[in-house]
């Protein structure tokens, strides 16, 4: 059978995704929107075998646990049923992103998978059934289909819950200095945090309803270029988002003194310098300062007053996913 080789980036939501209508179709309760990202990507190449008893899946070098490769399975069985194939498939996967860090490797990853794997079976899906293919795997998958800033409309079926593209080239002067505090695996996963904080959180139905509203809001700051409006968005949302997870039972959070020691600094840097720059954070402790590229030195500067010897990556607007046939990587 024909290797397909899928390179997919991760997004980083503005606007985010926390929390299932359904959560076998991975229906949201928010519509979200996001940047992909062009330095954090995963590649994965698939083949279907029909010698194999079941499927083999090696991500790094390593070749994952019956329980490791749960979520990859599922999604190859979705595809299955899509393709009427019936033999079990090699995935070899890279990440060049800290797995299972809060940096989005869900995203890339199932992208990827997703693209690879539909291809690899004889289909040729459009974007559109891609980014739903995507989001059986992981929610935020299925907005790392496309490049630059991207939706994904909650819809409320599994037709109508997909990511579309807003603006795939980006002209505009955006970055996100990534702040490593940690890039080992967290605790509680995305999956399972946000089933807390959907299920127990007192003030959960109120960020869903302030999410969906800002939606709009967003989209105008993206066509305006207004980063100003869009950061402070992303800020709310991003902070509001964090807030109900201490109040979840059992009580959880991902922020540690480091991560608000950046939110904190990116506060300051705004009042008392004026420079347009706006936190955001995903299920993990690594900070994203949403910021113009003409500021980096200065956010850099103060980043490393406060933290001397954290590391940190440029992350720029990316594209979106491309699959080629061939060997594997
Ligand atoms: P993240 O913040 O990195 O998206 P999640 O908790 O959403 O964290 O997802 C992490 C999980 O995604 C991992 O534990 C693993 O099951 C899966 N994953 C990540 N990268 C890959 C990959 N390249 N191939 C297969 N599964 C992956
Ligand atoms: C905080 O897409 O990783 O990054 O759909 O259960 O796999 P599953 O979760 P996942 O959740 C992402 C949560 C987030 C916000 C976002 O990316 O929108
Ligand atoms: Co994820």
């Amino acid at each position: 059978m024909k290797h397909y080789t899928a390179k997919a980036h991760t997004n980083i939501a503005l606007l985010k995704y926390w929390g299932k209508a359904d959560s076998e179709l991975i229906i949201p309760t928010t519509s979200s929107i996001s940047l992909t990202l062009n330095e954090f990507y995963t590649q994965t190449t698939v083949w279907f075998d029909s010698t194999l008893d079941q499927d083999r899946v090696v991500l790094d070098g390593i070749l994952l646990s019956t329980k490791a490769s749960t979520k990859v399975v599922h999604l190859l069985n979705l595809v299955r049923q899509l393709s009427g194939l019936t033999s079990y498939a090699h995935v070899e996967s890279h990440n060049h992103v800290p797995t299972a860090a809060g940096l989005a490797s869900s995203a890339s990853a199932f992208a990827a998978l997703a693209g690879a794997a539909s291809r690899a079976s004889g289909l040729t899906l459009s974007r559109q059934d891609l980014s739903r293919l995507a989001r059986r795997g992981s929610g935020s998958a299925s907005r790392s289909i496309f490049g630059g800033f991207a939706q994904w409309e909650r819809g409320h079926s599994d037709l109508t819950s997909f990511a579309k593209p807003i603006m795939e080239e980006v002209t505009w002067p955006i970055q996100l200095v990534t702040v490593l505090i940690n890039d080992q695996p967290k605790k509680v996963s995305s999956r399972t945090g946000m089933q807390l904080a959907q299920t127990s959180a007192p003030g959960y139905q109120q960020w869903v309803a302030d999410t969906n509203a800002a939606n709009s809001a967003a989209l105008t700051a993206i066509f305006n270029q207004d980063l100003a409006t869009l950061g402070c968005l992303a800020e709310e949302n991003a902070l509001a988002m964090h807030a109900l997870n201490p109040t979840a039972t059992p009580p959880f959070t991902y922020l540690t003194t480091q991560s608000w020691a950046v939110i904190r600094l990116a506060q300051t840097l705004r009042n008392n310098k004026g420079i347009p720059v706006y936190a955001t954070m995903d299920a993990g402790p690594n900070v994203k300062l949403i910021s113009q590229p003409h500021d980096t030195s200065v956010i850099m500067q103060a980043l490393h007053q406060i933290l001397p010897n954290v590391q940190t990556q440029i992350a720029t607007p990316g594209p979106g996913i491309n699959i080629v046939e061939g060997d594997t990587i």
